[in-house]
């Protein structure tokens, strides 16, 4: 006898869509038919849809500094905020400290990561691309399942040249890595603080002015060229603009293994909400940053036509209140003292379920593609993520697509003091997730233990496989 059946909801996944029951034994997904017989528990689904769980594959979650301190949002209430926005499994972050090493941070992280109810997978961040590093920590991580690295090209302290860069390009593509990259200019960003600085302007809306579309989009045209040099595949973050979106375009016009990610804060931010009174616009402060409503409609048309294809959180929670969070330099402390990233694991799948699918700009299907089925294929999880497929781990969410509701802080389930989208309103809404056949949210109640997410240890795989023909002597 199956353990769950699930009847009579539309199936929605990459594919298509498709009115039939789904059955899970053993904690995958074991049978899809017009009719499931008897189950020891039996969901009625009528009037629901039910898609795959979604794949977040970008989160910050208690992410230690060198200073001993650790990010405000823990694994566990991360977890509880994905679970009940619909996300099953993440990908977040291993830092390296420049003159560290990466394998007892990696070590570190698994511990933490211990208390997860999602599955989790890691990137490894890399900053100080050392031959100790490249040449025997970083082998030893890929082979315990790490299989992409982080580079940032600006932050102090983990901005890298294009020297460190180029490094960790060659190591990845060595390793069989992805690398996934932080694309605006350091010293351009840098140059643009002092004269904003100079000329007295501090407030939280200056960030948009000193991190502008031309800085984001020269580094993302750098960062595609010096990997097209290499033969190494990219996925480029938080793309905020048409501009860097562009860049991207071209380089896959060109047949350069190259992909782009968006978040819902591009999408229904905008630049103007960093201007609230009250230093307020701190709590919409994220790199890059949000951009002038017009390009939102650019950044729709960079989605449909598949330059975009990734649609990620990039949660970082701060809170507002306190002199932790946003505000470790007092409450007037200027613009580039505020820490940047947004709370958003639990918002992004009624985010851009409400203005993608109920707006009439992406089909269901697509929708699926952004948030599950591409993160998974991305991140060599699919299709035991990201799919329905028979023998996939039994993610899933069931899906109000009549549902209305508005996002508030009062409703969210991470340990973050705001959320960045209070008040608005959405159409669509998850019901119920289970997540490898355990039913672990119901009607906004998250119902998992603490430690029940796996690690999700990745192997080689062929989407990011380069294509061969680099000089061997440049290999
Ligand atoms: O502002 C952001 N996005 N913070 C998180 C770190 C990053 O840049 O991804
Ligand atoms: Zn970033
Ligand atoms: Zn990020």
């Amino acid at each position: 006898m199956l353990d769950v059946a699930i009847r009579g909801a539309t199936l929605v996944t990459a594919e298509g869509m498709q009115r039939a029951d789904l059955g899970i034994q053993g904690g995958v997904v074991a049978a899809i038919a017009a009719r499931l017989p008897e189950a020891r528990r039996v969901v009625e689904a009528d009037g629901l849809w039910l898609m795959p769980g979604g794949v977040d594959p970008h989160c910050h979650i208690e992410e230690p500094a060198p200073d001993g301190t650790v990010m405000e949002e823990g694994f566990e209430s991360a977890s509880r905020s994905a679970l009940a926005g619909g996300t099953t499994s993440v990908v977040c972050f291993v830092p390296q400290w420049k003159g560290g090493g990466v394998l007892e941070r990696f070590r570190e992280q698994k511990r933490r990561a211990a208390r997860a109810m999602v599955d989790v997978a890691f990137h490894q961040i890399v900053t100080d691309p050392v031959p100790e590093v490249l040449e025997r920590e970083l082998p030893a991580l890929v082979e315990q399942g790490v299989r992409s690295l982080k580079a940032f090209l600006t932050y102090d302290p983990l901005v890298l040249d294009d020297g460190a860069f180029l490094k960790v390009l060659a190591a990845a593509r060595r390793l069989g890595c992805l690398v996934t990259v932080h694309c605006e200019n350091h010293h351009a960003i840098a140059h643009r603080i002092a004269a904003l600085k100079a000329a007295g302007l501090e407030a939280p809306f200056a960030h948009a002015l000193a991190r502008p579309p031309v800085v984001e989009r020269e580094a993302t045209h750098r960062a595609i060229a010096l990997a097209e040099m290499l033969d190494q595949p990219l996925q480029v973050f938080h793309v905020s603009c048409a501009e860097a979106a562009e860049e991207i375009a071209r380089a896959q016009a060109r047949g350069v293994q190259v992909w782009g990610e968006t978040c819902p804060q591009y999408l229904v931010l905008t630049a103007d909400d960093m201007a609230r009174p009250g230093g307020e616009g701190a709590k919409f402060m994220c790199s890059p940053a949000p951009r002038a409503a017009a390009e939102q409609e650019r950044l729709w048309a960079m989605i449909r036509r598949g330059v975009l294809d990734v649609v990620s959180s990039d949660h970082c929670g701060f809170s507002f209140g306190g002199t932790r969070g946003k505000r470790p330099g007092g409450r007037d402390a200027p613009f580039d003292q505020v820490p940047n990233g947004i709370p958003g694991l639990q918002a992004r799948l009624p985010l851009l379920f409400s203005e993608g699918v109920a707006a009439g700009r992406i089909t269901p299907e697509h929708f699926v593609r952004l948030v599950a089925a591409n993160p998974a294929r991305m991140m060599g999880l699919w299709p035991r993520k990201g799919s329905l497929h028979i023998g996939a781990d039994a993610d899933c969410v069931l899906w109000d697509p009549k549902a209305e509701r508005v996002l508030s802080n009062a409703a969210a389930q991470h340990a973050i003091d705001y959320t960045p989208y209070e008040g608005r309103a959405v159409t669509g809404w998850p019901v119920m997730v289970l997540r490898r056949g355990e039913v672990v949210m119901e009607g906004d109640v998250v119902a998992a233990a603490p430690g029940s997410g796996e690690w999700l240890p990745r192997g080689p795989y062929d989407l990011i496989r380069p294509r061969g023909g680099l000089e061997p002597w440049l290999a």
